[in-house]
């Protein structure tokens, strides 16, 4: 392609150019672009963010391909099984430091194999097995968020919340002050409750 571009030469060129432009420049911002592509614009050089609330991250398409933030979660009293990724942003963090600007992190909820009597059964090496997916939980931040938010909403550092059901697309709460509630207590370790263990498994 690049060789029969080289050989056209005056009007032809710039108007194979122009319409060349104009299909890379659909690609880049049409619908079907990539998730990061969605959530950010152009400005002064610089890609900046697009100011969210709780609900608006949509759940990535690549995310379980993103590293474990910590290994599977049994929750045996619930008979669910978590298992919780990170981006790429987030897995620069340092122990002691705060999650950077654009990290997203994921958890998807699974209901557990069940006896019977709704106990949760156990394989052999204790840990529970996974069923069903059920909901996919995701916090994302961004620079300046925190004074974005709604007047009221319970102060969570730049972080937001979103949920949805297996398909990934159905809300699957719009309750979010209970998501904001739960994750209050842990402001020490930026809101995020398994984040001692996720230095623990990377040893960073
Ligand atoms: C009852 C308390 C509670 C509520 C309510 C709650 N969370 Fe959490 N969340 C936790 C705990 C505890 C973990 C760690 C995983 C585990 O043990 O289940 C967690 C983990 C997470 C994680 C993985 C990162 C981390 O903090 O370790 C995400 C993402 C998350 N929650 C999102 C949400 C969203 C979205 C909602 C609301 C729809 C929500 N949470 C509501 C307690 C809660």
């Amino acid at each position: 392609m690049k060789k029969t571009f080289v050989k056209l030469q005056g009007p032809i060129a710039i108007t194979t150019a122009l319409a060349l432009s104009t299909v890379l420049t659909a690609c880049m911002y049409g619908s079907s672009g990539s998730n990061e592509t969605n959530n950010t614009y152009q400005q002064n050089g610089m890609m900046k963010m697009q100011d969210k609330q709780d609900g608006d991250t949509a759940v990535p398409a690549d995310y379980r391909s993103w590293p474990k933030f910590v290994k599977t979660v049994d929750k045996v009293k619930t008979a669910q099984v978590r298992e919780l990724y990170i981006n790429q942003a987030g897995m620069k963090t340092q122990r002691g430091d705060d999650f950077p600007s654009g990290t997203i992190s994921v958890m998807e909820l699974y209901d557990a194999q069940k006896t019977a009597d709704g106990k949760a059964v156990m394989d052999k090496n204790g840990r529970l097995i996974k069923s069903k997916l059920s909901k996919i939980f995701i916090m994302e931040k961004g620079e300046g968020w925190k004074s974005k938010q709604p007047a009221g909403t319970i102060d969570n550092g730049d972080w937001i919340y979103s949920a949805y059901l297996a398909d990934g697309k159905t809300p699957a709460t719009s309750d979010f002050a209970a998501c904001r509630t739960c994750h209050l207590p842990l402001a020490d370790d930026d809101y995020v409750a398994r984040y001692d263990e996720h230095f623990d498994v990377y040893k960073r």
